[in-house]
């Protein structure tokens, strides 16, 4: 089965094709990022334009790729939400119009279930992912541990109680003077820095808790500026460097311990991690490390032993991190696969920002 999946939730105007939900065929992505690098952020106004320029020669290279006509495509995949509205609305318009011109089954997608799909493109046949799992998933919007059992059964064990950790990558970013989008100009900072240098906190709340809070790092890496401000003037670039590794190390700390103890209370087969922040090379290097060692950190530090060593998935090609579509298409099939008839009677989708994926 070949899906058409679009994209267009905040700042990426994306369309790709996938075939049973593994197998990618084509994917664009048309990037707002010099766009927005001027106002270090995305405006929402601004976005939603230039999706409206982007997104029917988006579709159209897609499938000119793929070597495709819209004919030969068997059911067209969009992001329904959580996102910016006035960006969502371009990408369900365009895939409810298709979807009705060429009547196709149109197969509306959350946000976050994509970026957990992520993890199935490019899937080997050969090693196939099993549940339960547990994903991770890291995001400038959002920062959740999802428990999977099946395609369509997603339970909440944690969520940020304020900023996601791609938020705080960003938001950093920003105070130390770097560009837009945060976490990959952090993380080139962090590589040759001292992450010893700065004690910052580390917050793990109440015990055996699986949500995250990462605005008192924030704030303690604002006052940090602003002290360096105060003493030196200008910020040195052995203070940027340190700080964006003491920060990073924090976060990737924090992130793999609350998701390890999160696979040795539920038992699961596999851990994924997922979302732009899932493309940070130092988190999956402490996952992969804690992994192998067979240790995590539950709370204030004390170690605790992994009774098993659970499979560690997350995207090879980072493309599939951050925003894209061929995302949204996976997560479609396996949904399309497990109640299709559901989907014949939809030929209009509704954005909704603030759409959730748990009952
Ligand atoms: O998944 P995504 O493209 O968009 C949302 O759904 O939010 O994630 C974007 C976020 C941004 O906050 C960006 O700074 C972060 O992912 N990010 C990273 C890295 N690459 C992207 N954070 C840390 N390290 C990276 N290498
Ligand atoms: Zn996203």
């Amino acid at each position: 089965m070949k899906i058409l999946g679009i994209e267009t939730s905040c700042d990426e105007t994306a369309a790709a094709i996938v075939e049973d939900g593994t197998k990618v065929l084509s994917n664009v992505i048309a990037s707002q990022i010099p766009l927005h690098h001027a106002t270090g952020g995305v405006v929402p106004e601004v976005a939603a334009r230039e999706h409206v320029v982007k997104i029917m020669p988006v579709i159209e290279e897609t499938l000119s790729e793929a070597d495709l006509s819209l004919d030969e495509i068997d059911g067209i995949a969009v992001t329904q939400g959580p996102g910016l509205l006035s960006s969502l609305v371009i990408g369900v318009c365009a895939a409810s119009t298709l979807s009705i011109i060429k009547d196709k089954p149109l197969i509306p997608v959350n946000h976050i279930a994509g970026h957990i799909y992520a993890n199935w493109l490019d899937e080997n046949p050969e090693d196939p992912i099993q549940f339960p799992l547990i994903v991770l998933t890291v995001s400038g919007g959002h920062n959740e541990l999802v428990l999977m059992n099946s395609h369509t059964s997603y339970e909440l064990i944690g969520e940020t109680l304020d900023d996601a950790a791609g938020e705080a990558f960003d938001k950093v970013a920003r105070l130390l003077g770097l560009g837009y989008p945060g976490g990959p100009h952090v993380s080139r900072k962090a590589e040759v820095g001292n992450a010893k240098r700065f004690q910052l906190p580390r917050v793990y709340l109440e015990k055996d808790s699986f949500n995250f809070s990462f605005s008192g790092l924030k704030t303690a890496v604002l006052n940090l500026v602003k002290q360096e401000h105060s003493e030196r003037g200008e910020l040195s670039e052995e203070f940027i460097v340190d700080c964006a590794a003491s920060f990073q190390e924090n976060v990737c700390e924090i992130l793999s311990d609350k998701l390890l103890a999160a696979a040795e209370k539920y038992c699961v087969k596999e851990v994924h991690l997922a979302g732009g922040v899932s493309a940070n090379k130092r988190l999956r290097e402490i996952v992969t490390e804690k992994i192998e060692n067979g240790f995590f950190c539950c709370h204030k530090g004390k170690p605790v032993k992994l009774s098993t060593k659970p499979t560690l998935r997350y995207a090879k090609n980072l493309v599939y991190c951050t925003d894209n579509a061929a995302m949204i298409a996976s997560a479609a099939f396996f949904h399309y696969q497990e109640s299709p008839d559901q989907y014949l009677k939809t030929v209009n989708s509704l954005a909704d920002p603030n759409l959730r994926m748990y009952d």
